[in-house]
């Protein structure tokens, strides 16, 4: 039994996107990780690290397909049709949630993300920050664009961001409502556009993106090599 002082988890698995970039006619979260779908993973590891129930956010013709993909967990994963942007998805997911106190929102690209990850994002909310997202260090050099020109930059002042993002869940609802027009890449921006402060939390490269095709060999010899 849950006790009654801990907060419910929901998270929001958004997997909406295409994936053109991956070059596939799947989108992106139906392809396969050493056999098994990135979003199934995706939803695995947010379960492991603590999520009570999950919101898949697909990829409208998909939303069938998708609700196949979790037999284990079928009456806590709902799966509902995405938006255009990540944001409204991520918004779309909210309206399913029901009376979770605390939000992650995790992206499906990133299949691997460990659940201690997942839980130590949790757990940064319960202890009271209202907008947790676990960061990494920039490890290449960086440079910022001049006009025809480039200047280097420190990069010790940069971090990569990564996700599964936590909030307290009217926290987030809250930073939605108020985006209008304006495009953002992830929820914790979009907090602090209405002044919500962001804490970091260590991240892990096990959470990356899969974004190019050599990231998706990448991910099926690391799962390859833990199953
Ligand atoms: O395109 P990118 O990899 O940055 O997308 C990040 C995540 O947002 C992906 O998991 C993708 O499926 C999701 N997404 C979405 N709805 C969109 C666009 C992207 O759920 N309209």
């Amino acid at each position: 039994m849950i006790p009654a002082t801990r907060e419910e988890v929901a998270a929001i698995v958004v997997a909406a996107g295409s994936g053109v970039r991956l070059g596939r006619e799947l989108p992106k979260a139906a392809i396969e990780i050493a056999g098994v779908p990135m979003v199934a993973r995706a939803v695995q590891a947010m379960f492991a690290g603590g999520a009570d129930l999950v919101v898949v956010v697909a990829p409208e013709v998909w939303v069938e397909r998708f609700a196949q993909f979790f037999p284990t967990y079928a009456d806590r994963v709902k799966v509902i049709p995405g938006g255009l942007m990540r944001q409204d998805s991520v918004r779309i997911g909210l309206a399913h949630i029901g009376s979770a106190e605390i939000v992650l929102v995790h992206d499906a690209a990133r299949p691997l993300v460990p659940p201690f990850i997942v839980d130590r994002v949790i757990e940064a909310v319960r202890d009271g920050a209202p907008a947790v997202i676990p960061v990494v260090p920039q490890v290449d050099s960086l440079r910022r664009i001049r006009r025809n020109w480039t200047v280097a930059v420190d990069r010790s002042t940069f971090l990569r961001v990564q996700t599964p993002q936590g909030f307290e869940a009217d926290v987030l609802r809250t930073a939605h409502a108020n985006v209008g027009d304006k495009e953002f890449t992830d929820d914790a921006t979009m907090c602090e556009a209405i002044d919500i402060p962001v804490m970091t939390v260590p991240g892990d490269g096990l959470a990356f993106k899969i974004t190019e095709p050599m990231d998706l060999v990448l991910a099926e010899v690391i799962a390859r090599g833990e199953s």
